[in-house]
């Protein structure tokens, strides 16, 4: 890591001389956030805001000189003349962390994958104080979940929700930034306060006991939040009342009167073209088109957000680069959404209707809408208002499933431009899940007992199918023979199955990591010199190194574009060019004893160089596997003997091969903890011979008694 201090020398220069002047140009980089900051809080391109925009400009104009042959700032300052001012804070923003990580990555590691470093880091390495001060430059990155309703208990597309944003959570933290995770439960609202009723117990009471089961679930399947936010917190009431006083002093709110139509299941006024006639002449409902469920008429007093103004500026923001919504076609909805007009958004109900919620500051009569209420859960949990937030804010990463893309690609922005806030960075919707081919509901009694899957095929079995399985862009079937054909097939056959050849007593009877012999397997490069040791080597071996060594950065790179399936996909396919490797090499075929002295160490030396190839293959991957499948990855790298915490950006492979020393080889294997993940019918005989022993037991003792 390099400090960062301002080069005195000549920081203006226009040399591309990055190893002399990185830290003149970090410097600069780190100051962006305050000039761009100054740009967003200016409310119009008053004199002052012009000078800081010519500032920026300055800063945009060195740094993509400087850059120019290493990373694309150059693109900002071709594109600079025509990006609006309401462009402007996002584009420059993504560009300044593309290009710190370009410049880190390029000066402390030029041959490749993982020195990146974070803005955390950098701060740390100036010597400022990375307590909360509210100065962008040493904030943290952070992720949310949606909230979950309390009406009823977890369910699959919850789990998977909550393991996405979760699994991004820990790759962040493992490339060396500090992260903030976020989650929790939406607790009030009318259905709410119907389901607390038909259980028969007050409405805090029952959000008590479901918040409880949805924070117990999330802890079953390995998920590491920073923090669990209930909307009946205190602290949230706080953030909500002071978030509406804001919205109400900028004018955005006025009392106005609300007739329409009301979803009380999906919290949404909806309009007439929103809502159908269903079911036969007898039993004729309204029912909302997009989610099927019964609408009410409503007609009440309330408080209205002029939504219809933010029209122009959410367009904008939809257009920004990068592209604040991800999958693209989730981005091309929203904007369809608001090119076919906004109109002004009811923001609170009658008390008498709904009590259920938080009142509205100095109304007693009126409840704020819920899901204004809801979101700001994603403020309150960075402290919102006290001035910390800013560490925090805005966030980095809202997960949430296509069902809810309005409420967070239109109502929440646009909440957040008239309060003054900056947006978030990105939006990251995935589809959803159906069970045996239908949607999950309670009459079909399709829905799955989640704890009971997470003890069938463990959290790592659960996290891995959902994230193997789940594509954003489209809706994901789950049912059981599709989990167990998949997790036999590629944690216990193809990862666990290489595991087992390379820890095998008659393969690797020293129980080490094994070394590697150069001469048997000489760098790609002086293969011309080939000895004839090396005449089993074939093409392939070689390629098996270069899918090895490139699978960090491919990962790295499906990661950053919340690919993750994709991410899995490489690496699975990279065990199995190690697999068939080792299938090929036969290392079991060569004689463990040998009359000739010569012959036996050769044999030795061979099997040993096979299975240190294929061990750094499992180890790369095992690091690799850390954000998914947490648990399995540690047991992994552990049996392997290696570090279980391996940071990301500290990863580097095949130091033997490459002639440098190589910090695994010859150390002992970690402890033998049994299968790294038996497959399910191994399970369930242990289970049913457990069971039958512990009947057993109890028959013996019955008649004992
Ligand atoms: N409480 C609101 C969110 C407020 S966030 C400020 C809500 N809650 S929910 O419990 O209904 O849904 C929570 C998350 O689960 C949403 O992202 C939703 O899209 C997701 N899913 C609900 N059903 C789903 C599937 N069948 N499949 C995948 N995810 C699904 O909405």
């Amino acid at each position: 890591m390099w400090n960062v201090v301002s080069n005195t020398k000549n920081p203006n220069c226009d040399s591309y001389d990055l190893t002399v002047h990185r830290s003149a140009y970090c410097a600069r980089l780190l100051r962006f956030p305050v000039l761009l900051r100054d740009v967003c809080m200016k409310p119009a391109p008053s004199r002052s805001a012009q000078v800081t925009l010519t500032k920026v400009r300055r800063e945009v104009d060195f740094v993509s000189m400087a850059l120019r042959p290493f990373c694309t700032v150059a693109t900002v300052f071709a594109k600079w003349k025509c990006l609006t001012r309401g462009q402007i804070v996002p584009k420059i923003r993504g560009l300044q962390q593309q290009a710190i990580g370009k410049l880190n990555r390029w000066t402390s590691n030029p041959t490749g994958f993982g020195r990146s470093a974070g803005p955390r880091e950098f701060a740390s390495a100036n010597g400022s104080d990375c307590s909360d001060n509210g100065d962008q430059d040493v904030r943290g990155f952070f992720i949310s979940t949606p909230i979950f309703y309390v009406n009823a208990e977890p369910h699959i597309g919850h789990l998977y929700s909550v393991a996405l944003a979760d699994c991004l959570h820990r790759q962040h933290s493992l490339c060396g930034l500090q992260g903030k995770l976020s989650t929790g439960t939406d607790e009030h609202g009318i259905k709410i306060q119907r389901a607390a009723k038909q259980m028969g117990r007050s409405p805090s009471d029952h959000c008590a006991a479901i918040s409880a089961q949805f924070a117990a679930l999330f802890q079953h399947a390995n998920v590491a939040a920073t923090d669990f936010v209930r909307t009946t917190e205190e602290r949230h009431i706080r953030a909500v009342q002071h978030f509406w006083q804001t919205l109400l002093h900028g004018g955005h709110i006025y009392r106005g009167h609300y007739e329409g139509w009301y979803s009380s299941a999906d919290e949404a006024f909806l309009t007439k073209d929103q809502v159908k006639q269903s079911g036969d002449h007898r039993n004729n409902i309204t029912v909302s088109i997009e989610s099927g469920q019964p609408v009410d008429w409503i007609g009440e007093d309330n408080y209205m957000f002029r939504l219809s103004e933010f029209g122009p500026r959410l367009e904008a923001w939809l257009e920004s680069s990068p592209p604040p919504i991800r999958p693209e076609k989730f981005r091309r909805f929203a904007l369809t959404w608001i090119r076919e007009g906004l109109n002004d958004l009811s923001i609170s109900r009658d008390r008498s209707r709904l009590s259920w919620g938080i009142a509205v500051p100095n109304d007693p009569t009126q409840t704020i809408y819920v899901w204004l209420d809801a979101l700001v859960n994603y403020l309150t949990v960075t402290g919102y208002p006290a001035s910390g937030y800013k560490k925090w804010w805005p966030c980095d990463v809202h997960v949430l499933g296509k069902d809810i893309l309005k409420f967070h690609a239109i109502y929440w922005p646009a909440f957040l431009m008239a309060a003054g806030l900056e947006l978030p960075r990105q939006l990251l919707v995935h589809s959803h899940w159906t069970v045996d081919g239908c949607k999950m509901s309670k009459s079909l009694g399709n829905s799955v007992n989640l704890e009971e899957e997470l003890q069938r095929y463990t959290s790592d079995g659960m996290r891995y199918f959902l994230l193997r399985q789940g594509v954003p862009e489209s809706d994901g079937d789950y049912y059981q023979s599709k989990i167990t054909k998949l997790l036999h097939a590629e944690l216990a056959g193809t990862l666990g199955g290489l595991l087992n050849r390379c820890v095998a007593k008659s393969l690797n009877p020293k129980q080490i990591f094994p070394p590697f012999d150069s001469s048997l397997f000489p760098k790609a490069s002086t293969t011309s010199n080939v000895t004839p040791a090396t005449d089993l080597l074939t093409s392939a071996d070689y390629e098996l190194i270069t899918t090895v060594e490139a699978l960090p950065a491919l990962v790295q790179k499906h990661f950053e574009n919340a690919r993750v399936y994709r991410a899995l996909e490489a690496i699975m396919a990279c065990l199995h060019q190690a697999n068939a490797f080792v299938q090929h090499k036969q290392p079991w075929k060569l004689p463990i004893m040998h009359s000739d002295a010569e012959r036996a160490r050769e044999a030795a030396a061979r099997r040993d160089t096979v299975l240190h190839v294929a061990m750094e293959t499992l180890r790369v991957c095992g690091v690799l596997l850390q954000p998914t499948v947490p648990g399995l990855a540690q047991k992994l790298l552990a049996r392997l003997g290696t570090s279980p915490n391996t940071p990301w950006k500290e990863l580097s492979c095949f130091d033997a091969y490459h002639g440098r020393p190589c910090p695994h080889a010859g150390q002992s294997l970690g402890p033998d903890t049994g299968l790294l993940f038996p497959r399910l019918d191994d399970v369930t005989s242990l289970h049913d011979f457990k069971k039958s022993k512990h009947s057993r037991r109890t028959e013996k003792a019955d008649s004992q008694s």
